[in-house]
């Protein structure tokens, strides 16, 4: 049988035929490159929810299933084995780094983590309170500019340095905003510190005074991040994917893609799910709230549950449960927000309304809990998010530029508007006498 579906235009009878291409796991795809071009027609698919916009061997979804993998390992294995550091390095490196190759990753990512001095003027540009994605975004464009004149963003050598580099400088940007509203000293990277260790530190730290870092914290914190570094062609990744195809510098995709993250229907869920709570307030009020989610005439929706692809459970929600249970544990948790987000959680799992729509926890349900405990500020959790998710941007980012040909994205369109306009005699007599105007 051939490996094709036919189009039967029934217009005119005239049948078209197109090649179906089978991915390693997932649907398969059907190859519409040449429709146009044979049909003279397009497809139309809002929101892409139907196109594969790319070949991709970095991340895998089953919405079905509940899984997600980096590079075809299991995110609960990565969770429970390694460390954000090996997954940065598996999707830039394409390979879980042995110990030689972690250490040296290690050293290479502390030694680029300082900014250039130069780049601090930028953050006094800035309103007091600003958002934070705001500023992060202006600052990675900002970084465009300082490594642009001898790079070749063609050779694999130096693009990987680019990726590396900014990797490890986004924590200290991070850190460095929330210093700068604070009005608090700036605090530079500690070289004697891991990677999401020396991001604590650089928020929480005093020149010449101890700052108490525990150990779950750094691991809840290293988790949260890992949890984020890539979800296959989402908003922000489709929006690095196309600049990048316009050979754009790598820093603007990224700035790009942070714009796109920054929307509250992507990034800034975490964020909502916190205020939900506190609004919340009290565990005797959650009932109101669930027979506000269930109301079809309320547009009210509980945060944090429900995914579009993940239509069992999203295993990344499964990791935080259990950390955010071992945070408890150790450090305490606002334990009035626990009560309410308990209770939640409860009758979602046992009501029909929420079953028979597939609505479980997602990530931002308890990743938000999580970066409340670190003491992390609401308006940063979305930074939080950028910081995990910049290394497979720049995978993503580097996949694009190892094809044989970049295709520039550029879709079309239904057109809907008037297909002519009559001509306006008296605008046109008008114009006579405007175009000689001084008021033009
Ligand atoms: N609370 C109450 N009802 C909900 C919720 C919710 N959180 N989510 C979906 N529903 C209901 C809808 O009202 C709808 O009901 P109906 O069939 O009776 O009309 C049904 O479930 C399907 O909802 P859709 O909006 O069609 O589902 P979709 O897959 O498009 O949306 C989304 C997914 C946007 C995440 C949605 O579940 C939602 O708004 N959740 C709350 C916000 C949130 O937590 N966002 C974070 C997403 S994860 C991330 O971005 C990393």
């Amino acid at each position: 049988m051939k490996n094709t579906v036919t189009l039967t235009d029934n217009r005119n009878g005239k049948s078209y035929e197109f090649p179906i291409l089978d991915g390693t796991l997932g649907p398969s795809v059907i190859d519409i490159s040449n429709l146009y071009k044979d049909t003279n027609m397009f497809t139309f698919d809002r929101g892409y929810t139907s196109t594969a916009m790319c070949r991709s061997e970095i991340t895998f979804i089953d919405g079905a299933k509940g899984e997600l993998k980096y590079r075809g390992y299991d995110i609960d294995w990565l969770a429970k084995n390694k460390i954000f550091l090996d997954v940065i390095h598996l999707l830039l490196h394409k390979k879980l780094p042995n110990q030689v190759e972690l250490s040296e990753f290690r050293t290479r990512l502390k030694m680029r983590s300082f900014i250039n001095e130069k780049m601090m003027s930028l953050f006094s540009a800035f309103p007091d309170r600003a958002h934070p994605m705001a500023v992060l975004q202006a600052c990675v464009a900002n970084l465009s500019a300082y490594y642009k004149r001898d790079m070749n963003f063609d050779d694999p050598v130096e693009y990987m340095e680019l990726a590396e580099r900014l990797v490890a400088k986004m924590p200290t940007l991070a850190a460095f905003y929330h210093r700068y509203t604070m009005g608090y000293p700036f605090i530079y990277p500690d070289l004697d510190r891991g990677f999401t260790e020396n991001f604590l530190y650089m928020m929480r730290s005093f020149p010449h005074s101890h700052v108490n870092i525990s150990p779950i914290e750094v691991k809840a914190l290293d988790t949260v991040l890992m949890l984020h570094a890539d979800h296959e062609q989402n908003a922000s990744t489709t929006t690095v994917r196309t600049v990048g195809s316009t050979h754009s510098h790598p820093y603007s995709c990224v700035s790009a893609g942070i714009g796109a993250l920054w929307g509250h229907a992507h990034g800034g869920a975490n964020e909502g799910v916190i205020k939900q709570l506190e609004e919340i307030g009290s565990v005797d009020n959650v009932d109101k709230y669930i027979k506000k989610a269930k109301d079809k005439n309320d547009p009210f929706r509980l945060m944090g549950f429900g995914h579009r692809v993940y239509k069992n459970y999203d295993p990344r929600a499964k990791v935080l449960k259990s950390l955010r249970d071992e945070l408890i544990d150790e450090i305490g948790i606002d334990s009035n927000l626990i009560k309410i987000a308990n209770k939640i959680e409860k009758i979602v799992s046992e009501d029909d309304y929420f079953i028979s729509r597939n609505l479980y926890p997602n990530v931002d349900f308890n990743s938000g809990l999580i970066l409340k405990a670190l003491k992390i500020p609401t308006a940063m959790f979305a930074v939080m998010f950028v910081i995990g998710r910049v290394p497979g941007w720049m995978a993503q980012w580097m996949e694009l530029k190892e094809q044989d040909t970049i295709k520039i994205v550029r879709p079309r369109q239904l057109y809907v508007g008037p297909s002519s306009q009559n001509k306006d005699e008296n605008l046109e007599k008008s114009n006579i006498e405007f175009s000689s105007s001084k008021d033009r």
